[in-house]
């Protein structure tokens, strides 16, 4: 069975405009061939001009979000066919904004990765504990009930990834201690392969939460942390690439 293939996606949130792309094709510019895999995901308004900037390049092209239906009556909506078809590869699902600002729950979430793995797109889908579910001890099991709910069995030999975000590390400048970032991911992949089997062994469990490029070859380089789930700091490409040629 192969280990996974690391990752690291940026998630850019609802920044970037035009002007923006040029920050990505200078991150197409510096990679290196034995590096990892690495994806941007702008918003939906970016995500054509994005795939056409960087076609032919490393650099792939995901979205942040879709919903579960194909198309239809939903106003502001955009389904995972649409980001196919706008030119994305992946796309992030669960992410803990989009849980607790739109009460996202798990099972819309497991449906979101349904439509993912309709549209041909591959999921990136997020879990984490909040800061009062760390202190009162119940990190662990609330990881594991979002892995167990959020991810569903038409998973089995697909490719996707799971990122580990701990909610009060995202945009704070906090990270967990190494440690603590193991113990998660460990437990993440022990429900994988209980799940799945040996193909749960192959998935990369991206770590998310104030990663840049003083903290990067630290975490990147803790058991079963399979690559970053970076947000302010993919939008300027010296940042990113200081996390990128951590594992380059
Ligand atoms: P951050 O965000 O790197 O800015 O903390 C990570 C994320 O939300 O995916």
């Amino acid at each position: 069975m192969t280990n996974p293939t690391p990752l690291i996606a940026g998630n850019w949130k609802m920044n970037g405009l035009a002007a923006s792309l040029s920050e990505a094709r200078a991150v197409a510019a510096a990679l290196t061939p034995g590096g990892p895999r690495v994806a941007i995901c702008p918003p939906a308004t970016l995500i054509s001009r994005a795939a056409e900037a960087l076609a032919g390049t490393g650099l792939e092209v995901g979205g942040e979000d879709c919903r579960a239906e194909a198309s239809g009556a939903f106003t502001g909506d955009v389904s995972a066919e649409m980001l196919a078809d706008a030119g994305a590869r992946l796309v992030i699902l669960g992410h803990s904004e989009r849980r607790a600002g739109y009460g996202e729950s798990d099972a819309l979430v497991a449906s979101k990765v349904l439509a993912a793995l309709r549209a041909g797109l591959e999921p990136i889908i997020c879990v984490g504990e909040t800061l009062e579910e760390r202190r009162a001890g119940k990190a662990l099991e609330v990881v594991a009930a979002q892995v167990a709910g959020s991810l569903p069995s038409d998973l089995a030999g697909k490719a996707f990834a799971v990122a580990y975000e701990p909610v009060w590390a995202i945009g704070t400048g906090l990270t967990p201690s190494t440690d603590e970032i193991v113990e998660v991911h460990r437990a993440i992949r022990a429900g994988l392969v209980s799940r799945f089997g040996d193909h749960g062994r192959v998935p990369p469990i991206l770590y998310g939460g104030s990663v840049k490029p003083t903290n990067a070859d630290e975490i990147l380089h803790a058991d079963e942390v399979g690559g970053a789930l970076v947000g302010g700091a993919s939008l300027k490409a010296e940042d990113f690439l200081g996390i990128i040629r951590a594992l380059a």
